[in-house]
């Protein structure tokens, strides 16, 4: 059977929508090509985020469509995803060589429509349309050992799309209105991971504090959902003695994945502080799998310019949140993500951000250069601020969140963390890797018979990015 090689670019629901169109192929028959180079199929799983992941994408597939014309004529080239879904066939009027563009919507036909090409039956196929009920469609997993040999960890999507509309953000027309799966059809595909041996589950959303409050399923989302569940054989709420029906869908859906016996530890990503309750701060003190680790999107520390982004929060109601998340739990691990050069964004603006920057004082942060994007409102307005500019804030925040992120892992020296060995380290497959309830990266030397294993690990010493653990002296077994 031919083979196929899938390149991701952008998020991590980029990378679970690759998973799973991979292990549709699998499923069918095809292998997974170790590179490009030895493959019948390549396909570029595309960002629209920023300009550059484009530009990357677009170069990427230009290089491959040099190569293969020459020597390999017959390879199937195509682009999946974001930059699929919104430049649709102007990629083939651009990259004649490309067979194939398939949007974010119809991931799952990907599989029949490679078939197509392979057999001739047909020679350039564009799928961008939009497909009730897609969300519930990316939920096949590589577990038997094709792309990691046995996942500890997995990513499962609860839902589609973004109605948030921030100002400078192309993700609710690359991925379209919010469509959430249902409670029951999440467990089972949760439990389903556990069976084989996962041991940490990563919800993933666009903004998953808007999980099952409009679109798709989310009507069927609830108390309904919660006694169909308990029907099969599993109270989902079982640990959460204060039930009130007020709870949120996502806190919901949280305590029916808590439930789920033998899996260790859940994770989620991304919340939006305008949607972050109540009941999703308490979630983190009554729910023990749940760890002590959120990425909370702040995007920037001046009202005016949240205002303008349309984010639908204050810096204080930011500041708030954080604030309750430490109460709950003062080693929580916050990460954020900030955007520098907004358009109008002034030297006090900015200054607002770095101030925010210091007061939260971030386990890490992911800083932007603002990228204008087609169709945005942002993009047409007035004050759009010069390179140079960009560039000079952008360098300036980084430097400050390393500085900080490194003096938090240097506290980190000498105390004892529990981590999930995942697998062979990155770095030097010789060691091996695991995170911490927090989300930090520790290294150990240790052998396969460790990975899936929780640990206490003493940390020996703190490198700007990683800690280096020693199991030895602790419960190794
Ligand atoms: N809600 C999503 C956001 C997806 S985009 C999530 O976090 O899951 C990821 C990040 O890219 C955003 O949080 C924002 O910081 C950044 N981003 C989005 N649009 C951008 C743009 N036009 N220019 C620069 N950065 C942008
Ligand atoms: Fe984008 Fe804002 Fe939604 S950043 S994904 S429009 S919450």
């Amino acid at each position: 059977m031919p083979s196929v090689f899938i390149k991701t670019y952008g998020c991590q629901m980029n990378e679970r929508d690759s998973e799973a169109v991979a292990a549709q192929l699998v499923a069918k028959g095809y292998s997974l090509a170790p590179s490009e180079a030895l493959a019948d199929v390549v396909l570029l799983n595309t960002c629209s985020v920023r300009d550059n992941a484009e530009h990357k994408a677009v170069s990427k597939m230009e290089n491959l469509a040099g190569q293969f014309r020459k020597h390999r004529p017959g390879v199937i080239l195509g682009f999946l995803g974001c930059m699929a879904q919104s430049r649709g066939r102007e990629l083939i009027d651009q990259l004649p060589d490309v067979d194939l563009v398939v949007g974010t919507q119809k991931f799952h036909r990907v599989a029949d429509y490679v078939d197509d090409l392979l057999a001739g039956r047909r020679s350039k196929i564009v799928d961008i349309e939009e497909e009730h009920g897609s969300e519930a469609t990316i939920k096949e997993h590589l577990l038997n050992g094709t792309a990691k040999a046995k996942p500890v960890t997995s990513f499962v999507s609860i839902m589609q799309g973004c109605n948030q509309y921030c100002t400078f953000c192309i993700v609710p027309y690359t991925r379209g209105q919010e469509r959430s799966r249902t409670i029951p059809d999440i467990v089972a595909e949760c439990r389903e991971l556990v069976s084989r041996g996962v041991k940490e589950i990563t919800l993933l959303g666009q903004i998953v504090t808007s999980y099952g409050r409009r679109g798709g399923e989310s009507g069927k989302v609830g108390k309904r959902e919660s006694e169909q569940a308990s029907v099969a054989g599993q109270n989902p709420l079982s640990h959460s003695p204060a039930f009130s029906p007020a709870l949120t869908p996502f806190v919901q859906l949280l305590d029916a994945v808590h439930a789920i016996e033998g899996l260790e530890r859940i994770r989620f990503t991304s919340p939006h502080p305008k949607g972050y309750g109540q009941d999703l701060v308490a979630a983190y003190a009554r729910l023990p799998k749940l760890v002590e680790s959120a990425h909370l999107p702040v995007q920037s520390g001046s009202d005016r310019v949240l205002k303008l982004m349309h984010r639908g929060y204050t810096r204080a109601r930011f500041l708030e949140i954080i604030r309750q998340l430490r109460a709950v739990n003062p080693e929580m691990g916050i990460t954020t993500d900030i955007i520098v050069g907004f358009p109008g964004e002034t030297d006090d603006d900015f200054a607002e951000t770095l101030s925010l920057a210091r007061e939260v004082e971030f386990d890490n942060a992911f800083v932007f250069k603002y990228s204008p994007r087609r169709d945005t409102p942002a993009a047409a307005m007035p004050d759009q601020l010069p390179e140079e500019v960009i560039e000079a804030r952008h360098a300036q925040l980084l430097a400050l969140i390393n500085e900080i992120a490194e003096a938090k892992h240097k506290v980190c020296e000498g105390r004892v963390l529990q981590i999930l060995v995942e697998g062979p380290s990155r770095k030097n497959p010789a060691r091996l890797e695991g995170r911490t309830r927090a989300n930090k990266i520790v290294i150990i030397e240790g052998d396969a018979r460790h990975i899936g294993q929780l640990l206490d690990v003493r940390i020996v010493r703190a490198a700007p990015f990683t800690l280096y653990g020693d199991p030895a002296i602790l419960n190794l077994n």
